[in-house]
């Protein structure tokens, strides 16, 4: 694939844009996992050698643009940055437009990009305003790599030169070398809670998988087909999708549910089959015959490709299906696994496997679309950006 890459060309005391992925996992204003902000050093280690003017983008969740929202802020990674970068300058500038003239090894962390107007939309002007900031733009975002958005893929497009940096070569070249010829059985688990943007990547995946095992809230829109679920999340829209994938491929249910209802002021929790579940009830985890169910389809893979918890795993009492799956998932010693998303490096971390996994990327939804064989808008823009040295 014909793309620039960061290591190859002169960034030395350039003025250079970088766009990363820091979009981890908080719990009130905490970062929760550090995954994705480590796999980033390496990138920014790399333009400080270089002696480079450093500007940094990342989002973080899905805020509502345009309007900043303090559980979005960017401002805890700053921190931790400024910690793990001890001698450097590091500044936080809030406004896009209020960039300020930095000297060399020093670095810019902007806020939130989806708190600009335009960001999501590709919007020609906020995307000429980002590369008129710099000389060279380096898009390392590999878990953004699937939106085409002003900080993605626009600001390439008006950037003197745009190319790829070591991150998201490395997960283009690792995960080429896992996919081809998988051996089989090839067993997917998809779970979390992100579920339109899951349900088409679902699609192409049950396709190419033999077993699918879904989880979350993509498993509640399952169950939605014939059962009550309660005030679980799902997606209505998905369902009449749910039924024809169901019917098409192999696809595995929950069929047992860890539930939770508030009467009085008092929570209740229940364990029980997902067709008995009531309106007042919402759904935070597999059921222990669920557990046995997967973790005896996981044990004859050859190849697993995993993307998000099957429930609630950041609360003590709705984490035991995800940490069963996970180890699972990481003992099975006879296959290839590969895991992605913030969500998945959470757990991983939380539980430990990382050396059990065979390959991690830091990607979610732009993981399980690389695998699926889609073009990733980003990867596209770095293609047309090429120069040949
Ligand atoms: C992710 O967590 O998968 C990436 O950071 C992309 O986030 P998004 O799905 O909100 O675009």
């Amino acid at each position: 694939m014909l793309i620039n890459d960061m290591k190859k060309i002169n960034i030395r005391k350039k003025k250079i844009l970088i766009r990363l992925d820091l979009n981890v996992p908080m719990q009130n204003n905490k970062i929760t996992s550090y995954a994705r902000i480590k796999a980033s050093l390496p990138t920014i280690k790399l333009a400080l050698k270089n002696k480079s003017k450093i500007m940094i983008l990342s989002h973080l969740g899905r805020p509502i643009e345009n309007k900043f929202q303090e559980k979005y802020s960017l401002f805890p990674i700053f921190q931790y940055l400024k910690k793990k970068l001890k001698n450097t300058n590091i500044y936080f500038i809030k406004n896009i437009n209020d960039a300020i003239n930095i000297n060399y090894g020093e670095i810019i962390i902007f806020e939130n990009v989806r708190f600009n107007k335009g960001e999501k939309t590709n919007n020609t002007k906020l995307a000429k305003k980002y590369a008129s900031l710099c000389d060279i733009f380096v898009m390392d975002a590999f878990g953004t790599a699937h939106r085409m958005e002003a900080s993605t893929y626009g600001v390439g497009m008006f950037a003197k030169i745009a190319c790829a940096g070591p991150l998201l070569i490395s997960e283009i070249k690792s995960l080429k070398k896992s996919i081809k010829n998988p051996q089989r059985p090839l067993i997917t688990i998809l779970g979390g809670s992100k579920i339109s943007t899951k349900f088409n990547i679902l699609k192409k995946l049950a396709k190419i998988s033999d077993t699918t095992i879904v989880g979350g809230g993509i498993a509640n829109t399952f169950l939605a087909i014939n059962n009550n679920i309660g005030k679980s999340i799902y997606e209505k829209n998905f369902i009449k999708l749910a039924k024809n994938l169901i019917k098409k491929y192999n696809i595995i249910v929950p069929i047992d549910s860890r539930t939770f209802s508030i009467k009085n002021k008092k929570y209740k929790y229940f364990m029980k089959n997902s067709n008995l579940i009531t309106d007042h009830e919402e759904i935070m985890d597999i059921g222990d015959q669920s557990i046995k169910k997967f973790i005896k389809i996981i044990n004859t893979a050859k190849t697993i490709i995993w993307n998000g918890p099957v429930g609630v795993f950041e609360s003590k009492k709705f984490r035991l299906g995800t940490e069963k799956i996970s180890y699972a998932i990481a003992n099975n010693k006879k296959s290839f696994s590969l895991a992605g998303g913030g969500d998945t490096l959470a757990v991983i971390e939380m539980f430990k496997i990382k050396k059990q996994i065979s390959y991690i990327s830091t990607g979610g939804g732009a993981f399980l679309e690389f695998i699926e064989g889609k073009k990733l808008p980003s990867i596209e823009m770095l293609k047309q950006k090429y120069i040949k040295n």
